[in-house]
């Protein structure tokens, strides 16, 4: 039996409890942390930073988090956001016409230098430190990344506190160039600079467990430690075959970097090992993740900073939450015993 509480025995306070949040859907408005905020369905979308809005909820009030953050920092600047708006430099880039479609404009994350690799993995550590704040023990957080960062922004994520539990793949092709040396693709037509992308690196972190708590005794405490299984019942795999966001959620939603449903809602389900609690996504985006926990009947909290993209994520999630998604086929792969 789970102990439905927020937090620890030994924590005093007069703080909202968890367990009257899931029970009194409204009650979820208590998390706006004094920013413009929206109840959607059963989920709160809130206007705000996230660096603020994590540092301004209570201790230990979520569960999980699921989100998706600017990879590069960069691209989701006000300034770099024009640029892409003109069509004209920044680091938003029309990936080449392979196939005669024309591609929507993707950033491109080699435009970092040494300084802004530096900026990019304070602002991970910083982000972390106030995750593992705002996180119930154990509150497991699932993060998007890219084969290019993923190994700066998962470190720094450790160095703010959280605790690595491996990576969660999304396979899915990638644009990501790479396919000829640069001004050399004459001289040397058997060479490409880079594999082919062909799968997203999405982090599984945890908040630290008590010192010396088991799993078993986190998840009676406060319903998280552990991962979900999926809707089968069965131990989900780490790989998951995901799919290009379909083109009728990109007719909902107008957000350069939207996920697909049928990915989301596999992830948002597992994150929460009892089925209870919240699941929050700071850098909420167009709101699929919050979508996505409608979908499967859980509570989220979506936090965006931007007043367009919070705009359209007020509008577009309970369309989202709605859509079908088509079932792909479960991977079949062999077992190397010797691993
Ligand atoms: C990669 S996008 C997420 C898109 C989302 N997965 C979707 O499907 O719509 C990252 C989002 O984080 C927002 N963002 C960037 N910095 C933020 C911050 N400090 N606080 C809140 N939101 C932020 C950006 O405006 C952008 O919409």
């Amino acid at each position: 039996m789970v102990q439905q509480r927020l937090i620890a025995e030994d924590e005093v306070v007069a703080k909202p409890d968890l367990a009257t949040v899931c029970s009194e859907p409204d009650a979820i408005a208590a998390f706006d942390a004094g920013y413009p905020s929206h109840l959607v369905g059963r989920s709160l979308l809130v206007h705000a930073d996230c660096f603020d809005w994590l540092a301004a909820i209570p201790e230990h009030a979520i569960s999980s988090i699921v989100t998706d953050p600017p990879y590069g920092l960069k691209e989701y600047e006000h300034s770099e956001l024009q640029k892409r708006a003109v069509g004209r430099g920044g680091v938003w880039r029309i990936p080449p016409s392979f196939d005669g479609h024309e591609r929507a404009p993707l950033p491109r994350f080699t435009a970092l230098n040494g300084k802004e690799r530096a900026i990019l993995r304070a602002f991970f550590v910083q982000w972390a430190r106030l995750a593992v704040r705002a996180l119930r023990p154990g509150g497991h957080v699932i993060i998007a990344s890219n084969a290019f960062i993923s190994q700066l922004t998962f470190e720094a994520l450790v160095e703010g506190g959280l605790e690595w539990r491996g990576e969660l793949i999304r396979l899915v092709q990638t644009l990501r160039g790479g396919s000829r040396p640069k001004n050399a693709e004459d001289q040397f037509p058997g060479v490409c600079s880079m594999l082919r992308g062909g799968y997203e690196p999405w982090g599984i972190l945890r908040a630290p467990l008590p010192a010396g708590m088991q799993v078993s005794e986190c998840l009676r405490i406060y319903g998280t430690g552990g991962l979900r299984r999926d809707w089968h019942g069965k131990q989900a795999l780490d790989v998951i075959m995901s799919e290009r966001t379909p083109r009728s959620e990109r007719a909902i939603a107008d957000h350069p970097s939207l996920k697909p449903q049928s990915f989301l809602r596999q992830v948002v389900y597992l994150s929460l090992p009892l089925g209870e609690g919240i699941v929050a996504d700071p850098f909420m985006g167009s709101g699929s993740t919050i979508a996505a926990c409608e979908a499967v009947g859980y509570q989220g909290i979506g936090v965006e900073r931007s007043a367009d993209y919070y705009a359209i994520a007020r509008r577009v999630v309970p369309q989202l939450a709605r859509v079908p998604v088509r079932a792909k086929p479960q991977l079949q792969l062999p077992i190397d015993d010797d691993l």
